[in-house]
């Protein structure tokens, strides 16, 4: 299977300025190997969709509701951004989990409305800065994999370290391959053989000039990248230094 480079552009980018950069990534993504796709803010899904069209590039949202459709001010539905022209969803992003309080119990309940729309679900986890001082790292994720995803599991994890988000410091390649093999081993024990083949992306600060030694790591299956995704030539740089099927 093919490494996942996905960009969460998070709450960036004027409607213009997505479509441009949509534009940029499309024009550079002929002969990339990698699965390429972008996750812009729900407003700007049917314009990016809509740009990237005849590219191999695909389109996720941020977040969506646990219900089909209901009395949810502000809030977007998963048929919505399948509507709009998504195949994918990213959930449980420690953003979310910080400052909308989400939990796994929430996140595994948008899951199960995401895989029922169509989209394939990235289900976020990852300990915070005292978690991990507190040598808790494992147990924490553990926890959120077993809380967050629902049986079975049709979708992507991404192992998202909340201390090497949007901060520059990376995880060393040896936690980065300690932590995926522990969430392979949780996979395999909770889905049998299909915990196997689950893709496990690495998120945290991935840039051009970590990103061939990060996807080289065993059982990294992709990047889910924030910074370095609001730049065309960055993103495509991170998506060539990925492996192909
Ligand atoms: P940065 O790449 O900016 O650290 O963000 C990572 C992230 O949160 C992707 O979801």
């Amino acid at each position: 299977m093919p490494q996942l480079i996905a960009g969460n552009w998070k709450m960036h980018c004027l409607a213009a300025d997505a479509v441009a950069l949509a534009q940029g990534v499309a024009a550079g993504a002929a002969g990339v190997e990698a699965e390429l796709l972008i996750c812009p803010t729900a407003l700007h899904v049917a314009a990016v969709a809509a740009a990237l069209r005849g590219s191999s590039v695909a389109v996720g949202g941020q977040d969506c509701h646990q219900d089909a459709q209901g009395a949810h001010t502000g809030d977007v539905a998963a048929p919505m951004l399948l509507d709009a022209g998504a195949s994918w969803v990213i959930l449980g992003h420690s953003e979310r989990r910080q400052n909308h309080g989400e939990t796994d119990e929430l996140v595994r309940e948008k899951c199960l409305a995401a895989v029922a729309a169509g989209l394939t679900p990235i289900v976020c986890v990852g300990e915070t800065a005292d978690q991990r001082s507190g040598g808790q790292e494992t147990e924490v994720v553990g926890w959120q994999i077993a809380g967050s995803l629902p049986k079975p599991f049709s979708g992507v994890v991404a192992y998202e370290p909340v201390w090497a988000i949007g901060t520059g410091k990376t995880a060393t390649n040896e936690d980065v391959a300690t932590m995926h093999a522990f969430i392979r081993e949780e996979l395999v024990r909770q889905f049998g053989e299909a915990g196997q083949t689950i893709r496990i992306l690495y998120g945290g600060s991935v840039k051009p000039s970590n990103a061939a030694a990060l996807l080289a790591v065993p059982n990294v299956g992709g990047a889910l990248v924030g910074g370095a995704s609001l730049k065309a030539d960055e993103f495509l740089t991170i998506a060539r230094a990925a492996q192909g099927g």
